[in-house]
């Protein structure tokens, strides 16, 4: 069996877009990552993509196939083998293409220094309670992928911080060695923008690690009507 996959190619150099069509033979448990190794290594060896741990781990790898963004080296090709289409493989939305599926993630890197997404100086010793723990797991179990980010309508919107960063505030919130819930708070309404959120799931949806920034984000809208702060 043939796979067949239609991909972005951006050339920087001549600031040339095209699409190529490659036919890929399929290996049991093919997965696109290991499609488009195949590509570079017997078709053509200038096809640049993105990859590190090939274990679903680092989040480098995510494209958008047929237009929804997945981790290549975790999705699987066999179902879209199995419609008998040629698939369509694209990079991340919202993101500056620096070659055909790679991405340039600074403004990420950027906004994760803006809203000093870590704790700080926290000296001396704190146990944490397994609730708040397993409250805080599910966002500390973000891989900075960005397909949710790629995929929210509202981060078209340039002011919007977006699902990922959210995610990000919710673990610090919850976090009893973070001193500064109020600041984060304050960053997330006035900064981040935390209710233009359509609450429309996009992210919940495409998010490969369960993490569910748009659940998370209802949370802290919770929590600050609960608790009053941040000026809001
Ligand atoms: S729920 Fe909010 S953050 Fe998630 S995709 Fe929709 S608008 Fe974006
Ligand atoms: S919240 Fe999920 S989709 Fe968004 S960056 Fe983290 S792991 Fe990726
Ligand atoms: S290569 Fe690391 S998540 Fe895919």
């Amino acid at each position: 069996m043939k796979l067949r996959l239609k991909v972005f190619r951006y050339d920087p150099e001549r600031g040339e877009k095209r699409y190529d069509t490659f036919e890929v033979d399929y290996e049991e448990g093919m997965t696109f990552l290991t499609a488009f190794n195949r590509i570079k290594e017997n078709i053509d060896p200038s096809l640049t993509f993105r990859h590190f741990c090939r274990a679903g781990i680092c989040g480098t790898c995510t494209v958008f196939i047929n237009g929804f963004p997945k981790l290549a080296c975790k999705e699987q090709v066999l179902p879209y083998l199995l419609t008998g289409e040629e698939v369509l493989v694209e990079p991340l939305d919202k993101f500056p293409v620096i070659k055909d599926l790679a991405v340039d993630h600074e403004s990420v890197t950027d906004r994760m220094k803006k809203f000093h997404t870590w704790i700080s100086e926290f000296k001396g010793e704190v146990r944490i309670p397994p609730d708040v723990s397993k409250k805080v797991e599910k966002a500390a179990d973000c891989i900075l992928c960005s397909a949710c980010q790629s995929y929210c309508p509202q981060v078209l919107e340039e002011e919007y911080a977006g699902p990922l960063f959210f995610a990000k505030l919710y673990r610090f919130l919850e976090d009893p060695r973070d001193p500064n819930k109020e600041l984060r708070l304050k960053e997330a309404v006035e900064e981040g923008h935390l209710y233009h959120c359509l609450s429309c799931d996009k992210c919940n949806n495409t998010c490969p690690k369960e993490v569910e920034p748009a659940t998370l984000i209802r949370e802290l809208m919770t929590y600050i009507k609960e608790h009053g702060k941040a000026n809001c």
